[in-house]
């Protein structure tokens, strides 16, 4: 398969940054993520036949399956696609029929800026389109988590596919994981900038671990249910209720709870900030969110850690926080827009006498959801 070759349609999906409310989505609570710039490519055209063939520029590897025989492949990409193509049968059966897709990506993978739901919500949209499905943007967003859980194995929430989908230009996304409302909120930092650091690890702990944690928030909520009936999510539960358990929950289970309990609140807090352009208290909710995440949720690691600690010894970063899952990634810093070239100078070197790794920077402009 060849870029030369002419296709249908073409679709730009586009990755994402989520500046603060981590692991409160399954929680049904308030997340502050945007689209970025960086973006899958995918080209479609149909091909007449019942099979597809799906070719990833990135990894020069390409696949074709029969689409009577759409199951779980060994090979992880694979099933992003045969994922969402499964779960478009559910909704609309015998809708997908044979195509050609050719992939190209700018988007670095593994990384905590969701290649996984850019390429799911990608394709459902392409085959939304070259197929007149007929699907809305809240089917594809949810069929494109369900080939997540499914087919891939991480029982993710809705932030990283709705933001990919619904994502707008120079603006956040504040998005209410319960109701799926959102609104969108202008970003303007001024002479701040929003940069990313990629660790360039990927532990492989992330999927399993990411699991582990939505069953421990799942195990406080039956104790805390119990007696508060209403209560229906942890996001629902303020932190003093929370702390009502203290001696009823193990120590564990009520350190994940209270994380999630507050971080919803600092991303409530954090968009009251940004409203009155309050960037100082931003960045220190920033810090307090990666505190949590690293102490009472553990979902970071050494490298995450190393770099936010380091980020602490400059005025001219005013926050910064690891960003996504966890386990690897990237941090996301909030720079004085004059720094950013010495930082970046300093803490690659930092990072590499540290632990022998390269440092990826990434300069993020905050761009629109998919876009055909
Ligand atoms: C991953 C998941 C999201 C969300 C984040 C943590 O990116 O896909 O649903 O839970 O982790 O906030």
């Amino acid at each position: 398969m060849n870029k030369n070759d002419s296709y249908d349609l073409v679709i730009k999906s586009p990755g994402r940054i989520n500046l603060i409310g981590e692991h409160v989505d399954y929680n049904g609570g308030h997340v502050l993520p945007a689209a970025i710039d960086k973006k899958i490519t995918l080209k479609l055209k149909k091909n007449n036949s019942t099979h597809i063939t799906v070719y990833s520029k990135n990894i020069d590897s390409e696949f074709t399956i029969d689409l009577s025989n759409l199951n779980r492949s060994s090979i992880e990409w694979h099933n992003y696609i045969i994922g969402v193509i499964y779960y478009i049968n559910v909704l609309k059966p015998n809708t997908v029929k044979g195509f050609d897709c050719y992939i190209d990506s700018n988007l670095p993978l593994g990384s905590g800026v969701s290649s996984s739901a850019a390429l799911e919500c990608g394709i459902a949209k392409g085959l939304n389109e070259l197929f007149n499905i007929g699907l809305t943007d809240l089917e594809i967003i949810n069929l494109s988590k369900d080939a997540e859980h499914t087919m891939v194995g991480t029982k993710c929430g809705i932030m990283d596919q709705f933001t990919v989908v619904k994502g707008k230009k120079d603006h956040l996304l504040l998005l209410n994981c319960k109701t799926n409302d959102y609104e969108t909120i202008k970003v303007n930092f001024g002479d701040y900038k929003l940069v990313l650091l990629n660790t360039n690890v990927s532990h492989n702990l992330a999927t399993s671990e990411y699991n582990v944690r939505r069953g421990e928030c799942e195990t406080a909520m039956k104790t805390i249910s119990a007696k508060y009936n209403d209560l229906q999510y942890l996001c629902d539960v303020k932190p003093d209720v929370v702390k009502e358990f203290k001696n009823l929950l193990s120590e564990k289970i009520y350190n994940r709870a209270l994380f999630v309990s507050k971080e919803n609140q600092r991303t409530l807090k954090a968009v009251e900030a940004i409203q009155r352009n309050d960037l100082q208290t931003l960045g220190a909710l920033l810090y307090k969110s990666h505190e949590g995440l690293s102490k009472l949720y553990e979902v970071s690691c050494t490298e995450l850690d190393f770099l936010v600690e380091y980020s602490k010894k400059f005025d001219q970063i005013l926050g910064a926080r690891m960003m996504g899952g966890g386990f690897g990634g990237c941090t996301i810093n909030l720079i004085h827009k004059d720094f950013v070239e010495n930082l970046i100078e300093e803490i690659s070197i930092a990072y590499r006498n540290e632990f022998s790794i390269d440092l990826t920077p990434i300069a993020i402009h905050i761009g629109d959801g998919v876009k055909i």
